[in-house]
């Protein structure tokens, strides 16, 4: 009768589905009123030797139901608990992220800086709300002096600020609290009001070069450019200095650049530093000399990537920036 009583449970146990059905076995056989507890009940009304062999079956039997129970248990909590099989395949790949670009101004920049780095050059760095001590006066050109009008600037009402029209101030700044010899390069943003076409626009970039020592010649400014335009293309090049005229420098000129199976491209505009410059900064006069040059970096970049605007350079187009 016990046995057919442990039959019973142990099929029950294993048809109960979930934990609440083996929950109500367990109050069958197991609960207060349970079957198997009232037989345990009873066993004091039988004689001593029966009660003894009785007795340790029923326990016995009490004690594997409640195994078989325990285990059917975690096996029910296990499957609840199990993640479907399509929720995480970790195998899959990744989506990949969409990617940031580098402005094709940023990349050039880039690769000038490092250029001229390798020729001992500093990056130096100046604002671009500008005095118009700093972006005239300092540089030889004076108030109302008709060389003013070479760049057409947008002035802050009211104040006496500017839009810098060249990265040429940051020479004077730079001047004022380093003494020769010095060499650095300034890249930064200029602005002209201007009308703009294909190849103005009224924001641009450029990189300013500044060598000053006790003998530094034109020669070597010639020197320096080739070296740089070597590394930019890659390919050797040719230089051609055409006369021209900056006021901060003295003698200045246009600077051109050939490459092999190309046309000549203008492409800055250089010179000696202006004994005036150097007076303004408070250089003693007659122990320094040096050159200075102003790259078009929007230039550089339209030319190393064919870009036939340079308006497209900031009207932020992703299909223009994607490519990159
Ligand atoms: N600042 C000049 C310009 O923007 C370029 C230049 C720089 C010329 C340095 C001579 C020396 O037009």
């Amino acid at each position: 009768m016990l046995k057919q009583l442990k039959q019973k449970a142990i099929a029950e146990i294993k048809q109960a589905g979930d934990l609440n059905s083996l929950e109500k076995v367990f109050r069958q056989y197991l609960g207060r009123k349970g079957e198997l507890t009232q037989v345990l009940r009873s066993l004091k009304d039988l004689s001593a030797k029966e009660r003894a062999t009785q007795g340790k079956l029923a326990n016995q039997i009490k004690k594997e139901i409640e195994n078989i129970l325990e285990q059917k248990k975690y096996k029910i909590r296990d499957t609840k608990y199990e993640l479907p099989k399509e929720w995480l395949d970790v195998t899959a790949p990744g989506v990949p992220m969409p990617q940031g670009h580098l402005h094709p101004i940023t990349l050039v920049q880039r690769q000038v800086e490092e250029i001229f780095q390798s020729m001992g050059f500093t990056v130096a760095n100046g604002p671009e709300v500008e005095t118009d001590y700093y972006n005239f006066d300092a540089l030889n050109v004076p108030k109302n002096h008709p060389a003013r009008d070479l760049w057409d600037t947008f002035w802050l009402k009211d104040l006496d600020l500017l839009l810098r029209t060249h990265t040429s101030p940051v020479q004077a700044r730079y001047m004022e609290k380093n003494n020769p010899p010095l060499r650095i390069i300034v890249p930064g943003r200029c602005y002209r009001h201007e009308a703009t076409d294909a190849s103005h626009d009224v924001i641009f970039h450029q990189v300013e070069g500044l060598m000053v020592g006790s003998d530094v010649s034109a020669a070597n400014f010639k020197g320096v450019i080739e070296e740089f335009f070597k590394q930019f293309y890659h390919t050797d090049v040719k230089i051609r200095l055409r006369p021209s005229y900056f006021p901060f420098v003295e003698p200045g000129f246009e600077v051109d650049v050939k490459r092999k199976g190309k046309n000549w491209l203008e492409i800055m505009g250089a010179g000696m530093v202006h004994p005036n410059v150097f007076k303004t900064v408070g250089y003693k006069a007659n122990n320094y000399q040096g050159f200075a040059f102003g790259i078009g970096l929007d230039r550089l970049a339209m030319i190393k990537y064919q870009i036939d605007d340079i308006r497209l350079l900031f009207t932020n187009d992703l299909r223009l920036l994607k490519q990159f």
